[in-house]
This record gives structure tokens, sequence and C-alpha cells, in this order.
């Protein structure tokens, strides 16, 4: 849904201060986010995830839509150990709103 991506722009606002998506990425302090919906965890090449990440991705972690909308609702408590400091998405319309612009790169 193009409205709801469009809305998912401006919360990604939040996440631009450490993550980069779409064409010419990089790895920041966050790792690429292109394609990571219906990904694997832990997955971009050359970025250094924390142990409780890369633990996770060992364990089959994939980033369906219902994983990503708990990670992002508060990150810390979801996975236990990640340093990905941020301290979530509290409402659901903004969890749904920037999973569904993460969407619409794909990789
Ligand atoms: C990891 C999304 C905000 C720093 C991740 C991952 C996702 C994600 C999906 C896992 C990537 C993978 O498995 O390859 C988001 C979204 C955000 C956001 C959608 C905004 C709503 C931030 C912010 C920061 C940050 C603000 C920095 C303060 C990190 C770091 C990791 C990470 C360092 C690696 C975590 C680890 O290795 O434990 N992020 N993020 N993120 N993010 Fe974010």
């Amino acid at each position: 849904d193009a409205e709801l991506a469009a809305q998912g722009e401006k919360v990604f606002k939040k996440c631009k201060a450490c993550h980069q998506i779409g064409e010419g990425a990089k790895n920041r302090s966050g790792p690429i986010l292109t394609g990571i919906v219906g990904n694997n965890a832990g997955a971009v090449e050359g970025f250094k995830y924390s142990r409780a990440l890369k633990q996770a991705a060992e364990g089959g972690l994939v980033w369906s839509e219902i994983e990503l909308a708990a990670f992002l609702a508060k990150p810390k408590s979801y996975m236990k150990g990640t340093k990905m400091s941020f301290a979530g998405l509290k409402k659901e319309t903004d969890q749904a709103a920037v999973i569904e612009y993460l969407k619409s790169f794909k990789e």
C-alpha cells in the first residue's frame, strides 16, 4: 500500500541516524536495510553484528513482518544484548508503516 509506505518514510527518519536503504546504501552504525523484510537476520555482508544477533541468526531468525514488528516495538526486550540502541516504536501504526516502507525496497 503506497500511502502506508509514504507514512513509513516519515517514520524511517528515526532510523536514518544509523541505517541506509536503497541504491548506494552503505553500512553505518547499523546495517543496510535493503531487502530486509523476509530475509535472514544477521546476513548483511561486512556488518559486525552483536553476539546476540549472531546467535539469533544461527537459530534461524527470519525478519518476517511479525518478527520485525516485535523487534521494532522494543528492540532491547525482544533481543537481550542487541547493540541496536533505539527505544522502539510504540505505535503499531508506526511499526506497520515503517515495515511497508522497508518492503518497498527489494534487493
Ligand atoms: C539492526 C531496523 C533504528 C542501530 C537492525 C535490524 C533491523 C533494524 C531490521 C536487523 C538487521 C539484520 O538482521 O541484518 C531498524 C529500524 C529502525 C532502526 C526500522 C527505525 C525504526 C536504529 C537506530 C539505530 C540502529 C536509531 C542506532 C541508534 C542498529 C544496529 C543494529 C541494527 C547497531 C545491529 C544490531 C545487533 O547487531 O545487535 N535495525 N533500526 N537502528 N540497528 Fe536498527
